[in-house]
């Protein structure tokens, strides 16, 4: 596209944008004095100092200087280049591209990408097909009826059914003229183990076709009829290919985007079933994720569309889980956050058939602001009975406080914990001071180390872990073979210096296959770590009984639980610093810290 026609371009869609709702969809915005002012999504702030002038079409941010056009906020917001944002909004407001040329490269792909594409239409058609007109898609009838799924929604998101055969996909879309490499490379067949040649990937499933933004089919999930054993999962997706890729998409979106837009909200439910389930019944502005967690790209996705993500995910220990989960992860992008817990049956599926639309509605309208929702789970998992519960409790439920900008507000929530807490509203806004007023390095956690270091100190958690620290130890002296199994769980450097000699002395004891003596460790040991051997052994009784076996156990868990924690609170910090600059290494280090996360949330239950 020559520049006098790319300049053209560009004006037609600046003319008909309007900055306020391009901005609206991103950023809360009130009216006050001729402009519109909100906080800013470019720093943290508290204050509203980020303003948008709706008759010049720019904003402005007093607090960081970020501003510009909306086509430079566009860019920010979405981390995309200038000529991207202009092409996105193009595209939200349905004005065509003009046609540009392209190098043989890119247009060889393009050519590629089509074909690919075009082949799984084939597939979600051939499946479709088999399902409604075939005897073969009885079975997927009759699984599907008795599910209560209409031949309207079967139609409506080309539910289709995938038969028993081995190869059926595969000879039929050869015979389309496209290649067995192409039909691997979209995931429909995968090459045979032990001959040569391919098979279907997808064989007796309900075939869900997973299409982007656009309503391109780009892979399928499929479902085992009935219910799901050892031997076959319940779920077969397509894998990770070119035009598939989990973090990047939404099931549904196609469909339910303009509702999205239209309510300036979107329920994300976990399963496909959900959001079919919903979307048939009439709440249409629901997407669900593909059986991973939810990302900082799906935040984006939906923020395209409207501000607030109302998560509805299934109402067991594991979707209460994933909701906990997923929650910093939007409320780091600037959404508004809602928690739908279903009161009746496991999921918003059989909560939906069983009590229709009007209760699901109903259920959206009291959706529990996000931390009215993180309160009540920490609540319900707290050991309110002794003083150290309560005192976890507060320090679990403060990061969410802090998150309140209103002082009028987070005092409100103070008040709630203590009458939820049975505590003197004093005590619990005194441990908020005490809290909100910590050093800022602590939210990064200081190594361990030092918390043991420190241990004669009256801190707690340091007592705790310092004593774990012994127990360990002192285990190892009595079977040295225990001390592979601590280090596999806690590595090495996460012990005091002198630990660390005491560990490797008692690692070289045992490599020389003989006992330790306190005759050979004064020989052989520094002052301080004999000194420090002499004490832990001292606390502890001459050979291990039973309930020191317990002991050890528990206190590995203690010391992994805190190297885990403290890995978790490092990582998030280094992706706080990449929020802004580098999405992708956010993405991924905030993905890593889930993994951890997770393996804590584990230790703890
Ligand atoms: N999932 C998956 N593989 C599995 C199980 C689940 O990929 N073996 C993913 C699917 O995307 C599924 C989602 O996780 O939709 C949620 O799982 P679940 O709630 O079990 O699925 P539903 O869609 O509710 O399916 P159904 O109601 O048919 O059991
Ligand atoms: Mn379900």
């Amino acid at each position: 596209m020559g520049s006098a026609e790319l300049d053209e371009f560009v004006e037609r869609v600046a003319e008909r944008t309007d900055i306020y709702s391009v901005v609206s969809r991103y950023v809360q915005l009130t009216q006050k004095s001729g402009r519109y002012w909100g906080r800013c999504p470019f720093h943290n702030e508290k204050t509203a100092s980020f303003s948008v002038s709706a008759d010049k079409g720019l904003f402005y941010c007093f607090g960081c200087g970020a501003g510009g056009n909306v086509f430079k906020f566009l860019s920010l917001i979405e981390n995309i280049t200038y000529f991207e944002a202009v092409k996105l909004q193009a595209q939200r407001l349905g004005i065509d591209l003009p046609a540009k040329k392209s190098s043989p490269e890119e247009d060889r792909r393009r050519r590629e990408e089509k074909t690919l594409l075009k082949i799984n239409e084939f597939a979600q058609d051939f499946y479709h097909e088999c399902l409604i007109k075939t005897a073969r898609g009885e079975v997927g009838r009759k699984y599907l009826t008795a599910r209560g799924i209409t031949a309207e929604t079967i139609e409506n998101f080309k539910i289709g059914y995938a038969p028993e055969e081995w190869e059926n996909l595969l000879p039929k879309l050869t015979r389309q003229g496209f290649s067995p490499g192409q039909l691997e490379t979209v995931g429909l067949i995968a090459k045979r183990k032990n001959s040569p040649g391919y098979y279907d990937r997808f064989r007796n499933r309900i075939m869900i076709p997973i299409a982007d933004i656009f309503g391109h089919v780009v892979g399928f999930g499929g479902r085992v009829l009935g219910s799901e054993d050892d031997t076959t999962p319940k779920y077969l997706n397509t894998p990770e290919t070119v035009l598939f890729n989990k973090r990047n998409l939404l099931f549904g979106l196609d469909k339910s985007n303009r509702a999205i837009s239209t309510a300036g909200a979107a329920v994300v439910v976990e399963g496909y079933m959900d959001a079919i389930s919903l979307f048939s019944a009439g709440i249409k502005n629901v997407v669900a994720t593909l059986g991973t967690a939810f990302t900082p790209e799906h935040v984006k996705l939906i923020l395209r569309y409207a501000r607030k993500i109302i998560f509805c995910y299934d109402s067991d220990e594991a979707g209460q889980r994933a909701t906990i989960r997923a929650l910093p992860i939007v409320q780091a992008a600037g959404a508004e956050v809602f928690v739908i817990t279903i009161p009746d049956g496991k999921d918003p599926d059989e909560f939906v058939r069983k009590h229709g639309k009007e209760e699901f509605d109903a259920l959206i309208k009291n959706a529990e602001p996000l931390i009215d929702y993180r309160m009540n789970y920490v609540l319900a998992r707290a050991d309110l009975s002794m003083i150290r519960g309560k005192s976890q409790a507060l320090q679990e439920i403060f990061p969410v406080i802090e998150k309140i900008d209103k002082t009028s507000t987070r005092n409100e929530y103070l008040k709630k914990i203590a009458s939820a807490f049975f505590m003197d509203e004093r005590d619990v806004v005194g441990a908020w001071k005490k809290f909100s007023s910590r050093p800022a390095q602590e939210n990064t956690r200081e190594p361990a180390k030092k918390f043991v270091a420190k241990a004669k100190t009256s801190d707690k958690n340091a007592l705790r872990l310092s004593t774990a620290c012994e127990d360990v130890l002192r285990m190892a002296w009595h079977e040295s073979d225990t001390l592979g199994y601590t280090l596999t769980m806690v590595p090495r450097e996460f012990f005091s210096e002198v630990h660390r000699e005491i560990i490797a002395w008692l690692e070289t004891c045992a490599e020389q296959e003989r006992r330790p003596d306190k005759m050979s460790a004064a020989k052989e040991l520094t002052e301080a770590a004999n000194a420090e051997l002499s004490r832990i052994l001292m606390n502890g009784s001459d050979s291990p009984r039973n309930t020191e076996v317990n002991i050890f156990e528990d206190s590995v868990k203690i010391l992994r639980r805190a190297m885990l924690n403290e890995k978790y609170y490092a990582l998030l910090a280094q992706a706080e610093k990449y929020m802004q600059s580098d999405k992708a290494t956010y993405a991924k280090k905030v993905e890593e810290s889930f993994k951890i996360k997770k393996e804590i949330d584990k230790l703890q239950g």
